[in-house]
């Protein structure tokens, strides 16, 4: 069930894959992520205007080390003449895959006819789809949802109209646009993509916050699949995926390693970012391990209320996790 999925010329070591976060998937994020060695891992999206534009800002999205190969940067965009130029920079800087994100539901991004509005224009990402294939030699996915609304499914056409352009790889988020994060991600229509495709890897995407649910998409046939929310605060999931899938004995992440993947998590973001950005990206992810914790409500608190850098991290150093427990919930509230 786990296995080297092979994408082109390019073995990835797993089928468990770690998403693109915007906002989320940022360089301290992805160094903790390597020490559990997912099989890729990708960078937040980016625009394709502001890559060929040269914006330093968009280049630090990109910021990699080489721990964190297999890596794959995902372009945002909608103009077929601007996609090979930004596929190519993707390439040049060493990236292993590049995908398209065409499942981002915010208004902000479809209003140009991006992101999950590229479902309603099919031609149109046909065209940016074969364009960015001829302009790289590094394998090219498709991340998608099954339609921008119940009423206008695509996830079947899209697995033919993807193999027809000449990617490897279609990760589909069993969830329509008009849903956002609402209800379920509907596995029986990522399954029905899977039972379609010919010449494609289909990888399963949506709710998979543990082993269960990733051997449910798994059983149904996904090549591989792609973690997203589960990640946050967890990026060890892929170690306890492989550990319950392989059949070897599940080492539960107990409050001590919650504890330390937390400071060094605090430690990344402090190296890397200037420290009003560091304070505000400590209180947010702090939040994601704290969680899932019973009985670490008074330390959330003095996160949030914290004003210094300083004065966060020798709360998380002092307090004593040995007393908390684990809830059962796995379910996150977190929306984008
Ligand atoms: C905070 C946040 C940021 C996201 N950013 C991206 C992104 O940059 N590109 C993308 O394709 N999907 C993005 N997604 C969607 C996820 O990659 C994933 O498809 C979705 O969350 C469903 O998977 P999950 O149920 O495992 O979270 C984002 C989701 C969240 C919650």
């Amino acid at each position: 069930m786990i296995r080297p999925l092979k994408l082109k010329n390019l073995l990835l070591p797993s089928n468990v894959w770690y998403a693109p976060l915007a906002g989320c998937s940022d360089y301290p994020f992805r160094r903790l992520s390597a020490k559990y060695k997912p099989g890729l891992m990708f960078t937040e999206m980016c625009k394709m205007e502001a890559l060929v534009r040269k914006e330093s800002s968009t280049f630090r999205f990109l910021d990699f080390d080489p721990s964190m190969h297999p890596i794959g940067a995902q372009l945002c965009g909608s103009d077929p003449k601007l996609a090979p130029a930004a596929a190519k920079i993707i390439e040049d800087l060493g990236f292993d895959v590049v995908d398209l994100n065409c499942g981002c539901p915010v208004d902000k991004v479809t209003k140009d006819g991006s992101g999950s509005a590229l479902l309603k224009t099919l031609d149109r990402l046909f065209e940016i789809l074969v364009a960015i294939v001829k302009s790289v030699e590094i394998p090219v996915t498709v991340k998608i949802r099954i339609g921008w609304d119940e009423k206008q499914l695509i996830h079947t056409k899209m697995v033919e109209l993807a193999e027809a352009a000449g990617v490897c790889a279609i990760t589909i988020h069993g969830r329509t646009r008009e849903q956002g994060y609402r209800g379920f991600s509907n596995r029986d229509l990522i399954q029905e993509a899977v039972q379609h495709a010919k010449n494609i890897h289909v990888i399963g995407n949506g709710d998979i916050f543990d082993p269960a649910s990733a051997k449910d998409l798994l059983d149904r046939g996904c090549s591989g699949i792609l973690v997203a929310r589960g990640t946050m605060g967890r990026p060890w999931i892929h170690q306890e995926i492989v550990d319950v899938l392989s059949g070897q004995t599940q080492v539960l992440p107990t409050p001590d390693l919650v504890k330390n993947t937390l400071t060094e998590h605090c430690n990344e973001i402090i190296r890397y970012e200037a420290p009003r950005k560091a304070l505000l990206s400590l209180r947010r992810v702090a939040c994601w391990y704290l969680r899932d914790l019973n009985g670490a409500k008074q330390l959330r608190d003095l996160v949030n209320r914290s004003q210094t850098l300083e004065e966060m991290y020798s709360h998380i150093r002092a307090f004593d996790f040995s007393a908390l427990s684990f809830t059962q919930q796995n379910e996150l509230a977190i929306q984008q």
